[in-house]
């Protein structure tokens, strides 16, 4: 069974389709699927999702780059969500300094109050980290206690080995697919079969060779083939793994 841990099913680019689509992916082989949240809007959508479909579950949280259309009270917000049923986890948070690299502080904030709630509630977290390696380790390292997934990781692989030995787990999705992969090649390399996760990051990301096209579960075939190759060990195996994986990190 593949179990895609990062996929937006709540977005607008499965309106026209979207109940058929997520009908018919267990039977395609993907049997669980994480919605990740993106604002409060986005988290409610993701929990409505989880509590339409057996095979969804929901995390909630506040993305970097909707720092600027937060409302008054959005923390507040996702708090009350957090408690939810089938809401697994406070994600995506993080830093992003390719959209915006203007307002570093105000995102290190915002990703630390959501640490922190994913902490008083025992809950892991989802980490979008994009040009910001340095800052996003330098903040997960101050706290112990923290559980969760670097997605669609993009650091290095000294990064990756800190990570972790902390305990962390690393997201792999479509662009290890890709030819300029060399970089996730290096991460691939140190990461054990015991500590990936595969995400498709759906709508975005599409691996090869689909890439170009609307991304969904269905291509996590792709992303498990690739990684199977690079770790020469089958297909079966990794896509065991990630499942056994996902289940112990958002206790499913
Ligand atoms: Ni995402």
């Amino acid at each position: 069974m593949l179990f895609d841990t990062h996929a937006h099913y709540d977005d607008a680019a499965f309106d026209t389709d979207r109940d058929a689509l997520l009908e018919a992916l267990p039977a395609s082989g993907v049997g669980l699927v994480i919605d990740p949240g993106c604002d409060v809007k986005s988290s409610e959508r993701a929990l409505m999702l989880a509590a339409q479909w057996p095979h969804v579950y929901a995390a909630v949280g506040i993305h970097p780059e909707e720092l600027g259309g937060m409302a008054e009270g959005d923390l507040e917000r996702i708090e009350a969500l957090c408690t939810q049923d089938k809401c697994v986890a406070i994600g995506e948070i993080g830093l992003d300094y390719y959209w915006d690299d203007t307002r570093k502080e105000e995102q290190k904030a915002l990703f630390i109050r959501q640490i922190e709630l994913a902490l008083q509630k025992e809950l892991p977290v989802i980490v979008h980290d994009r040009e910001a390696h340095g800052d996003c380790l330098d903040i997960v390292r101050r706290y112990r206690e923290l559980r969760g997934v670097f997605h669609c990781y993009s650091g290095s692989a000294e990064m990756a080995e800190e990570l972790l030995r902390r305990g962390w787990y690393l997201g792999f999705d479509g662009p290890v697919t890709y030819k300029n992969a060399r970089k996730t090649l290096e991460v691939l390399a140190v990461c054990p079969l015991d500590r990936l996760l595969i995400e498709t990051d759906s709508p975005y990301l599409s691996p090869v060779p689909q890439r170009g096209k609307r991304n969904d579960s269905r291509n996590l075939s792709y992303i498990v083939e690739r990684i199977a190759e690079i770790k020469g060990c089958s297909s079966q195996e990794v896509e065991a793994a990630a499942l056994k994986n996902g289940r112990r990190l958002f206790k499913i």
